[in-house]
């Protein structure tokens, strides 16, 4: 288990470009210690490839800092910076075979022979790869030869790993079973971690912690649960799970929360508990626009006419271990999901229900709220 620390300190960076300079990240802050397993998840083009690559020194920073153990790491190069990599595309060598591909960071570093052949082998071992160490790459599956970049990242024992949508040339099966073995030998191997997918999912499932990136500025970082449970922007609800948004009008303040009208006219209380930005917080006052926002497994959809927003059934849809209402509401200008463990009675596909938002369950944003 090391006890490393990175730090990344007010980092940007601007491209000139023909078309004039394009802010690709913009002062991000962030702290990842010991054998984190850490996550940057956001939509294309949102500044994740890269920050990855200036913390591995592949790309200049226009300002701020990358620190790694207090040592300011822009002083040294992306061999000295000691990090496995690895990327989308495996780049592995097509006429070496399993075990030279995975020695090549040795030998470079000219480590004798017989640790060589001992470290390979074990590092091989541990990716379920000593089978195949004579097979040459074009002769392997992509989950194998992704294996075999993953085993040539770590061998020569890096300080800090960085993947960047490693799993993303693979069918869904096999991401997943791969995402599960990347997170089970970064914890064996006690090694810093950090991973770039756009794919939420993945993201919730294997990380400590995620931080959502929009527009190469950082939204939130915190544990997959918290995120998922407080995110602190409309843009953050939308992009991690799945969300729904009413449009609301504020009535009165109330503590953290708000009572608030929807576009019917319904009146609902909202008993906030995120933490809004301060900005934000002093929006949420009478006359002011709003969005509730709810998770669908949040909602209570029950017989028409029984208090909550007013609704039609559209699609019911069964997935075993719980039922997806798909529901058009007045009060929401998209449609509205309500997740339900079981099948509620009485309720079928073109029946008029309502939709029940439940205080504690919901959160308030204000109206101009970044998306
Ligand atoms: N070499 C470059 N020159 C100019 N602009 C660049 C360069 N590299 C990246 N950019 C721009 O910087 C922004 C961030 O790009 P980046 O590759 O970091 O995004 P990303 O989050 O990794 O996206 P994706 O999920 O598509 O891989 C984009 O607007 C991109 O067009
Ligand atoms: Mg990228």
């Amino acid at each position: 288990m090391t006890s490393h620390i990175l730090q990344i300190r007010d980092l940007t960076k601007v491209f000139d470009t023909d078309q004039g300079p394009v802010t690709a990240v913009e002062a991000v802050n962030l702290a990842i210690q010991g054998d984190e397993f850490f996550t940057m998840l956001g939509p294309s083009g949102c500044g994740k490839t890269t920050t990855l690559r200036m913390v591995a020194g592949l790309e200049t920073i226009t300002s701020g800092r990358v620190l790694f153990d207090d040592q300011d790491f822009t002083k040294f190069s992306t061999f000295q910076r000691n990090i496995g990599m690895v990327f989308q595309s495996y780049a592995l060598f097509p006429h070496l075979t399993v075990f030279e591909n995975t020695a090549y960071g040795l030998r470079i570093r000219k480590v004798p022979e017989a640790e060589i052949k001992e470290r390979v082998g074990r590092i091989l071992e541990l990716l379920g790869l000593d089978v195949l160490a004579h097979r040459r790459p074009p002769d392997l599956s992509g989950g194998q030869q992704q294996r075999v970049s993953i085993a040539r990242a770590l061998v020569y024992d890096p300080g800090m790993l960085l993947l960047d949508e490693p799993l993303a040339n693979l069918d869904a099966k096999l991401r997943v079973q791969m995402r599960e073995e990347i997170r089970r030998i970064q914890k064996d191997l006690g090694i810093m971690s950090i991973y770039v997918t756009h794919d939420q999912e993945e993201a919730m499932s294997v990380s400590d912690r995620l931080a959502v990136f929009n527009l190469g500025r950082l939204i939130q970082v915190g544990p997959p649960h918290e995120v998922y449970a407080k995110p602190r922007s409309l843009f953050v609800s939308d992009f991690i799970g799945q969300a729904n948004f009413f449009p609301a009008r504020v009535v009165n303040r109330n503590g953290s929360g708000a009572r608030v009208s929807l576009t019917t006219g319904l009146e609902i209380e909202v008993a906030s508990s995120t933490p809004l930005p301060r900005e934000e917080a002093t929006m949420i006052e009478a006359g002011f626009d709003a969005v509730v926002m709810a998770r669908p497994e949040c909602l209570d959809l029950g017989q028409a006419n029984s208090g909550g927003a007013p609704c039609t059934v559209r699609r019911i849809l069964f997935l075993g271990n719980y039922t997806r209402y798909m529901l058009e509401c007045r009060d929401s200008r998209r449609e509205v999901f309500v997740d339900s463990p079981r099948l509620i009675p009485g309720i079928g596909e073109g029946c008029e229900a309502s939709i029940a938002i439940p205080a504690a369950e919901a959160i308030l944003f204000h109206g101009g709220a970044d998306r």
